[in-house]
């Protein structure tokens, strides 16, 4: 069958820098249906040639070398722009009629993508039934939704009902492009696919896990969101509770999408929710100092471009193992990595051998950028006595397999046209995620404890981080990757 692919929201930023380089790297690469038809749908006036050129353009910087405009020539025919608003049932009406001229009355499977403002996410699905287009009496009508989905448990909930009453959970696709990069999925491969890992992969050996996502921006531009938001919402209800999921997870009996996301759910479930006398001495949150000099930000702001969160997960498995989740912007590097940290050894039988538990074995799933994993070891130095040095096994994606690493949306937009939910967020894993975080949220905006801690751009977040951390006989893993 055939597919159309329509963008709400299309004259955005998403679809210039991701969604049509990822579509355009498909083409190239021979991985997009033929014929897929292509519509951007937004207010703003544009010819279907206007509209090709601009994308050209967009195109050619984000895809770099692998731009030819011979190819561009071959793609861009089957892209199209339909002005509208999605707030005017009307509007949604025409598109209706225009997509079947263009689909020539033939069936055709069709992804809707709201690339907008959440705002608009209910009433443009209300619109879609109400024009009769979530219907799948002829064909496949998948909806795709951005995040953030909700901004608070309630919000979400409500979003899934009004979602529901239009579409199906098997026909909505909640996007969370951290599920796209192959480092993700490779976190289940890594291990489910290898027999030494999954025997380690408990209480018994692993002292704590943590999973950092760090920014070197600063908010700039998105102050605004930045003010409503924060990274609670912004970065830990989704991409990092999702690293979490696929590092605690038990193995599904099968790769299929619910059995995972059964599997995910399930660890959602075990995290111990955190009380308000809980917040103040399991979380950290942080602000850099630059901020309030951001545009659109109020003086005194006390919103957050930093925290930390220490999550347990009630369960056999990680009884007593803290999962420690941080993430900033303005810090030193760009680095999302999540490290496991292993048990110091029972009996340290070598004088002056490491004592430490940073001293001990590490594995670090370094996801982006310099895709890789390392092992770290004690090892004997060589022709001096029995000294030892942590050192380490080193795998780098790129080194290894020549070309490289795709860009998440490619893999997304792929699943969403065969039909695979796999990597998306099913409506009670985001329901749940929302629910760990609700509680954080609402004392941090009451303003704590913990009280909001300042930090120059360019570091690991406050010091006052790496304290805490200390005082937990623990050290943060505060290495940026090496970039080849
Ligand atoms: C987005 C957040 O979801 O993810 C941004 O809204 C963040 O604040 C971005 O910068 C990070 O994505 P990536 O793929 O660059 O790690």
């Amino acid at each position: 069958m055939e597919h159309t692919i329509v963008i709400f929201g299309a004259s955005g930023d998403l679809t210039k820098r991701k969604l049509l380089p990822a579509l355009y790297e498909l083409f190239r690469k021979g991985r997009l249906p033929r014929d897929t038809r292509i519509v951007g749908f937004a207010r703003s006036p544009f010819s279907h040639e206007n509209w090709r050129d601009l994308l050209g353009e967009h195109v050619a910087q984000y895809t770099g070398t692998h731009f030819s405009g011979e190819l561009w020539g071959q793609f861009a025919p089957n892209v199209f722009y339909h002005r509208g608003d999605v707030l005017d049932v009307d509007d949604v009406n025409r598109l209706g009629n225009y997509l079947r001229e263009l689909e020539e009355g033939r069936p055709h499977v069709r992804m809707y993508y709201l690339s907008l403002s959440p705002e608009f996410y209910e009433p443009t699905v209300v619109h879609l039934g109400a024009a009769g287009m979530a219907s799948e009496q002829e064909a496949p009508r998948r909806l795709v939704i951005e995040k953030p989905f909700g901004r608070a448990l309630d919000s979400a909930r409500r979003l899934n009902d009004k979602v529901h009453q239009v579409f199906s959970e098997g026909q909505i696709y909640r996007i969370d492009h951290y599920l796209g990069k192959e480092t993700v999925s490779n976190v289940l491969v890594l291990r489910f696919a290898n027999t030494i890992f999954e025997p380690l992969w408990n209480r018994r050996y692993v002292d704590h896990v943590q999973i950092t996502a760090a920014e070197d921006l600063p908010v700039g531009r998105r102050a605004a969101f930045y003010e409503s938001a924060g990274i609670l919402r912004d970065m830990f209800q989704n991409h990092l509770l999702q690293l979490l999921t696929l590092t605690a997870m038990e193995p599904p009996s099968r790769v299929s999408a619910d059995d995972i996301r059964d599997e995910k759910v399930k660890v959602l479930r075990a995290v111990r929710r955190l009380t308000a006398e809980d917040v103040a001495v399991q979380t950290v949150r942080g602000q850099y100092r630059r901020y309030r000099d951001e545009p659109n930000v109020p003086p005194g702001s006390e919103a957050a471009t930093f925290g930390v969160v220490k999550l347990y997960v009630d369960n056999w498995r990680w009884q007593g193992v803290p999962f420690y989740l941080r993430s900033g912007k303005a810090m030193s590097c760009r680095t999302t990595q999540i490290v496991i940290q292993f048990r110091e050894p029972p009996h340290m039988m070598f004088e002056g051998g490491p004592r430490r538990i940073h001293e001990a074995n590490r594995l670090v799933l370094q996801i982006q950028p310099a895709e890789g994993i390392q092992i770290h070891f004690q090892t004997k130095v060589p022709d001096a006595g029995m000294k030892m040095r942590l050192t380490d096994l080193d795998f780098n994606f790129r080194e290894k397999f020549a070309g490289e690493m795709p860009e998440a949306y490619e893999r997304l937009l792929l699943d969403v046209m065969m039909g695979d939910p796999s990597l998306f967020a099913r409506a009670d894993e985001v329901e749940l995620a929302w629910s760990i975080i609700d509680p954080i949220q609402a004392v941090w905006d009451a303003g704590g404890p913990p009280q909001l801690e300042l930090y120059e751009a360019g570091g690991w977040g406050p010091p006052y981080s790496e304290d805490w951390m200390h005082r937990q006989g623990r050290t943060w893993f505060n290495v940026c990757p090496v970039l080849s």
